[in-house]
């Protein structure tokens, strides 16, 4: 069991509210079909839109059209 002097630094993943994931690389992603894509970045950011043509990753198409929010409650 490791100790805690000899454990890595965690990974920082940060969540833009309006974008994507931002992971600090490299990173192996693993789709729902089981199937991996990698990159060596130094920051990578993983679509949460659903709207990238590079989808896992983000290729700012997230810009274009502003994900619509649900209206405040009255
Ligand atoms: S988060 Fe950027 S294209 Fe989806």
């Amino acid at each position: 069991m490791p100790t805690g002097t000899d454990r890595p630094a965690p990974r920082r993943v940060r969540l833009d509210p309006d974008g994507p994931v931002l992971v600090e690389g490299p990173v192996e992603v693993e789709l729902p079909d089981g199937t991996t894509v990698s990159s060596d970045r130094f920051m990578v950011a993983l679509c949460a839109c659903r709207r990238s043509r590079r989808y896992p990753f983000c290729d700012t198409s997230h810009r274009r059209k502003p994900r619509r929010r649900p209206p405040a409650p009255s």
